[in-house]
C-alpha cells in the first residue's frame, strides 16, 4: 500500500497511543507459564504481539482473546508442549528470541521460524548463552533462524556478563535460568527495558553502574492480572512532529513511563521540547503517565550514549527531530540499529538523502546538521518493510510543502494499526 501523506501545518488532538508491544509480549508469555487463570487488559491489537499468541496457543496453551481482552490458563513452566508445527515468529524478534529462552530452558522441541527480516537477523547473541547453559538449540549456519530446540539434560545456571545492552538478551537468558535449579546471574552494565523482571519480580541488586538480576527454578511465576500501558515508542512519533510542526498541541493518553524505556523523552528535553508530564500513576509494576507536548524550537543534542538502549527504537525519529534542529546534532554508540527489522542506520540515510537533509552516516550514529526552517521535499518514501522507518517517513513528510508518501505502509501494523488513522486525526 503507498500511503500518501498530506503536509500537516499543525498537529492537534488527544490520542491514546496502542498497548505496549513489549510488555504485551512478556505478560502472554509469563501468563502462560504461570499456573492458573491470568487476564490480560488493554493487550496490543498489532501483528508482532499476535504472533507471541498464535505460538503460545501452538505450544498448547489456552488462551481466549475478546478484544484487547486476553484470558490465558496457564499449566505451569514445564507443561508447554510439542508444537505440530513450526512457530511462525513473523517479524517478530522479542517472540523468537524470549520464546527461545522458554522453550531451551523447558527442553520442548520445537523449530522457530520468522519473515525474511527475522531470518535474515543475528540470533548468535542468543543461541552461544542459550547452549552455555545446557540448552539445546541450533541455528541455520550457527546464526539464523529456523532456530532447532530439543531435549535436553538440565540447565545449568550461570553468571552472564551480557556483552550488548539487549533487553531480549537479557531476557532470554533469564527466562532459560527459570528452569535451573542453580541461579542464573545475568549482569548488566548500561540498563536495557527491565519489564521481564519488573513483571516476573525477579531479584536484582544495583553492580556498578549497572546491576545484576538473577532467575532460577525457586522463583515463583506469579499468577497476576495484567494491564498493559500505552507504548511509550509509538507515543514518541507524535513527541516529534508535535515539537517540530509550530503550533502543535497533542495530548497523549495513559503513555508507559519506565524509565528504561523514556530516553528519547530526556534527548527531547535536552533539545528544549515542551512536555508536560500529567497524572502519574502505575499500570501494575508499570510507571504510566498522560503527556501534553506543545512545538518549540529546538536545539541540538549529542546525547550520552548511555541513553542509546533506553531510546534504541525512537532514534530513527529523534534522527528527524534533529533535521529541525537549531545547529549539529550526533548520535554515537546506536550500532544496535544496524541489527533491528532493517538497518535502521543505512534506512535512516536513505530516508534522510531523499527528505533533502544535510547528515553524514558513521559505522555506529550520525551527525545531523539540521536547521528550524528545514523544509523536507515532497517525496516518495521507501519504508524497508520497516514500521519504525514507515512512521519515522511519515513525521518527516508532514513538514514538507506538498503531498508526499510512503511506499508499504501497510508495514505501521507491526506496532500501530491506527498509526495512519491516528495521523489524519491530528492533521484534520
Ligand atoms: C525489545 C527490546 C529491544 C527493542 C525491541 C523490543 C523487547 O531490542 O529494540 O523493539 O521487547 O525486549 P534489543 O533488546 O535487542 O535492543
Amino acid at each position: 500500500m503507498i500511503q500518501s501523506i498530506q503536509p500537516a501545518e499543525k498537529l492537534t488532538g488527544t490520542l491514546t497511543p496502542p498497548p505496549d508491544k513489549s510488555i504485551s509480549h512478556r505478560s502472554a508469555m509469563f501468563a502462560a507459564l504461570a499456573e492458573g487463570q491470568s487476564v490480560i487488559e488493554n493487550y496490543s491489537p498489532a501483528a508482532d504481539p499476535a504472533s507471541t499468541l498464535s505460538c503460545l496457543a501452538a505450544l498448547g496453551v489456552d488462551l481466549g482473546r475478546d478484544g484487547d481482552r486476553i484470558t490465558v490458563n496457564g499449566k505451569g513452566r514445564k507443561k508447554l508442549i510439542k508444537p505440530a508445527v513450526m512457530l511462525d515468529c513473523g517479524n517478530s524478534g522479542t517472540t523468537m528470541r524470549l520464546l527461545s529462552g522458554i522453550l531451551a530452558g523447558a527442553g520442548v522441541d520445537a523449530v522457530l521460524t520468522g519473515d525474511d527480516s527475522l531470518s535474515a537477523r543475528t540470533m548468535k547473541r542468543i543461541v552461544e548463552p542459550l547452549s552455555q547453559m545446557g540448552g539445546s538449540i541450533t541455528a541455520k549456519s550457527g546464526e539464523f533462524a529456523p532456530l532447532k530446540i530439543s531435549g535436553h539434560h538440565g540447565i545449568r545456571g550461570m553468571r552472564y556478563p551480557l556483552p550488548i545492552a539487549s533487553a531480549q538478551l537479557k531476557s532470554a537468558v533469564l527466562l532459560a535460568g527459570l528452569y535451573g535449579e542453580k541461579p542464573t546471574e545475568v549482569v548488566e552494565a548500561v540498563p536495557s527495558r527491565d519489564h521481564t523482571e519488573r513483571l516476573l519480580g525477579l531479584k536484582s541488586e544495583p553492580f556498578g553502574t549497572g546491576k545484576v538480576i538473577r532467575s532460577s527454578l525457586s522463583d515463583e511465576i506469579p499468577l497476576q492480572n495484567y494491564r498493559v500501558p500505552g507504548d511509550f515508542s509509538a507515543a514518541a512519533f507524535w513527541l516529534v512532529a508535535g515539537s517540530v510542526r509550530p503550533g502543535s498541541e497533542i495530548a497523549l493518553k495513559k503513555c508507559g513511563m519506565n524509565p528504561t524505556r523514556t530516553g528519547a523523552y530526556q534527548i527531547l528535553k535536552l533539545m528544549g521540547a515542551d512536555i508536560e508530564v500529567l497524572n502519574p500513576g502505575m499500570a501494575g509494576s508499570e510507571p504510566v503517565a498522560d503527556l501534553v507536548v506543545r512545538s518549540t524550537e529546538l536545539k541540538p543534542v549529542s546525547p550520552d550514549p548511555a541513553l542509546v538502549p533506553n531510546s534504541i527504537d525512537e532514534l530513527p525519529v529523534l534522527m528527524v527531530a534533529m533535521c529541525f534542529a537549531n545547529g549539529i546534532s550526533k548520535i554515537t554508540g546506536a550500532e544496535e540499529l544496524r541489527h533491528k527489522e532493517t538497518d535502521r542506520l543505512d534506512a535512516m540515510g536513505k530516508i534522510l538523502k531523499a527528505a533533502g537533509a544535510d547528515f553524514e552516516l558513521s559505522e555506529d550514529g550520525i551527525t545531523i546538521e539540521g536547521s528550524p526552517s528545514f523544509k523536507p521535499k515532497p517525496v516518495q518514501y521507501p519504508s524497508f518493510h520497516d514500521h519504525r522507518m514507515a512512521m519515522a517517513a511519515a513525521v518527516m513528510a508532514t513538514a514538507a510543502g506538498r503531498e508526499s508518501s510512503v511506499l508499504d505502509a501497510e508495514c505501521t501494523a507491526i506496532s500501530y494499526p491506527d498509526f495512519w488513522t491516528h495521523l489524519s486525526e491530528l492533521s484534520a
